[in-house]
C-alpha cells in the first residue's frame, strides 16, 4: 500500500515515522517533506497548497491514501478534489473544515451545539466593531476570523490596543482577506489544554490530552511563536475533563456538522481553556496540531494506518484504539531570531543518526534541508526533539538529554517545557 503524507513540519515527521512502523508496511511519500522525513519516506517536491500538483501525483503513482498535515489545503478543498478524483484521503472536506478557517462559523455552530465557549460578536464593518468593543471589559480578545498562521489573536489590555488591533486587521488588512471580518471575544482566565479526536463522521476517539507552549521564553514570557514544545498527558486533563470533552464539546460537535450536511473527517482539535473546572473552547483546528502531534502520537499503540482506514470507512465504531500509558515532553530547538527575523541555510551538528534513536527518544525535523552531505537549517522551528519516560520528569529528562547533544548557530530552545505539570 501506498501512502502520501502533505505537509513539511514535526508534525508531518511524526506522521510518517509512525506510519513506518505499521505492520502493513507502507510505502511512504511526503510532500513536500524535509530533510529528517527523506530517510523515511520518498520526498516529492510538490508545496502542501498545490492541490492540483498534489492529486497528479496521487493518481500517477496510484496513491492508497493520502494524509494531509496542514490546515491551509484542507481550507483550499484538497479533500474535496481527491474525492471527486477518486483518491481515498484523510481530513475534512473544505466545508467542515470551515470550522478553523472561520472562526465565526465555529462560534455559530458552537451555539447550535450548546457547546461552552467564550461570548463573542462577530463584525464586518469598522464602525461597528469599534462601538462595540468601546462596551467591553478589558482585557479584551480581538481575533481575525481567518486563517492567520498563528498571528491573529491579539488580548488587548487597554481600549487603545483593541482599537489598534481592530484598525489594523480590518483597515490596514495585516493579516489580508483572514482579517476582513473580525471577532469581538471576552476574555477567559484559566489553563490551556488541547485534545483531539480521530472522528469518521459519526464516532468520536479522543487522544490522550496535551499542553503546548506558544511563548518564545521559560516561564511562559516573550512573544508567541508556532509552538515551543509541548508534553503528553497534561493533568490538567483529568478523567472527568477528558470526559466532558468528549461528550460536551467533541462529540456535539461532529454531530452538529453532521446535521448541517457537512460531516467531519479526519482530527478534529480542541483547544480548551480549563476555568473553574470546567472546559470552555478557545477554538476548533481542523487537523493535528504541531507539536502536539509529536507527543500524542508515539502514544498510540493502535496502527495508525487501521485507525486512517476505519476512518475513511467510517467504521471508527469497530476500532478499539489504544494508547501506551507512557507520558511525552516535546522541545522544539529555534533559528537564532525567532520567532521574528531569521536566518537559514545553518549547518546542524551532533545530530544522532536516525538508526541510534531508541524507545525513549527521537528527533523530529520541522525546518531542515539537505545541502550536499549537511543538513542545515530550512525554518523558525527546526526540530522537535521528543524524550519519552514512564512519567512526564523521566521524558522531559530524556527530551532534554538529547537536545544537548545537537548544536547549530543561533539555536535557542526553551528549558523548561513541561514545567505546568511538573511543578504540582
Ligand atoms: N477568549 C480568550 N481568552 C483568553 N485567551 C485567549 C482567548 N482566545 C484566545 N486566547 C489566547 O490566544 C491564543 C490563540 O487563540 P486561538 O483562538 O487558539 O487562535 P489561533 O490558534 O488561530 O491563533 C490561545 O492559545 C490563547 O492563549
Ligand atoms: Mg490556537
Amino acid at each position: 500500500m501506498k501512502i502520501l503524507v502533505v505537509g513539511s513540519g514535526g508534525r508531518e515527521h511524526a506522521m510518517v515515522w509512525k506510519l513506518a512502523q505499521s505492520r502493513r508496511q507502507p510505502v511512504l511519500y511526503c510532500a513536500p517533506g524535509n530533510a529528517g522525513i527523506a530517510s523515511l519516506a520518498t520526498c516529492i517536491p510538490i508545496k502542501s497548497d498545490d492541490v492540483a500538483g498534489l492529486k497528479d501525483f496521487a493518481i500517477q503513482e496510484k496513491i492508497d491514501v493520502t494524509v494531509i498535515g496542514p490546515e491551509a489545503p484542507l481550507a483550499l478543498g484538497i479533500v474535496d478534489e481527491f474525492r471527486t478524483a477518486r483518491l481515498r484521503v484523510f481530513g475534512p472536506t473544505r466545508n467542515a473544515a470551515r470550522l478553523e478557517a472561520s472562526k465565526s462559523f465555529a462560534k455559530e455552530v458552537m451555539a447550535q451545539a450548546k457547546i461552552l465557549t467564550a461570548h463573542s460578536k462577530s463584525f464586518e464593518k469598522i464602525d461597528d466593531a469599534l462601538a462595540y468593543v468601546e462596551r467591553q471589559k478589558l482585557p479584551v480578545v480581538i481575533k481575525a476570523d481567518g486563517l492567520a498562521q498563528g498571528k491573529g489573536v491579539i488580548i488587548a489590555s487597554t481600549q487603545d490596543q483593541a482599537k489598534q488591533a481592530i484598525v489594523d486587521s480590518m483597515e490596514k488588512a495585516v493579516f489580508g482577506q483572514a482579517g476582513k471580518q473580525v471577532l469581538i471575544e471576552q476574555f477567559l482566565d484559566g489553563e490551556e489544554l488541547t485534545i483531539m479526536a480521530f472522528t469518521d463522521g459519526k464516532t468520536v476517539v479522543p487522544m490522550p490530552p496535551a499542553q503546548d507552549h506558544k511563548r518564545v521564553g521559560d516561564g511562559d514570557t516573550g512573544l508567541n511563536t508556532g509552538g515551543m514544545g509541548a508534553y503528553c498527558p497534561a493533568p490538567l486533563g483529568t478523567t472527568e475533563i477528558q470526559d466532558r470533552v468528549r461528550r460536551e464539546v467533541l462529540q456535539p460537535m461532529v454531530d452538529a456538522m453532521a446535521r448541517l450536511g457537512s460531516p467531519f473527517q479526519g482530527v478534529l482539535y480542541a483547544g480548551l481553556m480549563v476555568m473553574h473546572g470546567a472546559p470552555y473552547v478557545l477554538e476548533f483546528n481542523a487537523r493535528m496540531g504541531d507539536p502536539e502531534t509529536q507527543v500524542v502520537l508515539p502514544l498510540l499503540k493502535t496502527d495508525l494506518v487501521d485507525v486512517l482506514e476505519a476512518v475513511s470507512e467510517h467504521r471508527l465504531d469497530q476500532l478499539s484504539v489504544e494508547w501506551h500509558p507512557d507520558a511525552t515532553v516535546c522541545v522544539v530547538m529555534a533559528s537564532g531570531g525567532y520567532p521574528g527575523a531569521y536566518q537559514q541555510g545553518i549547518p546542524l551538528s551532533g545530530l544522532p543518526p536516525a538508526t541510534t534513536l531508541s524507545d525513549s527518544s527521537m528527533v523530529f525535523h520541522a525546518g531542515t534541508a539537505r545541502r550536499g552531505h549537511e543538513i542545515v537549517t530550512a525554518g523558525g522551528r527546526v526540530l522537535s526533539v521528543l524524550g519519552r519516560g514512564r512519567t512526564l520528569l523521566e521524558a522531559q529528562g530524556e527530551a532534554y538529554r538529547v537536545v544537548k547533544t545537537i548544536s547549530f548557530e543561533g539555536c535557542h530552545f526553551r528549558t523548561d517545557i513541561a514545567h505546568q505539570a511538573l511543578k504540582a
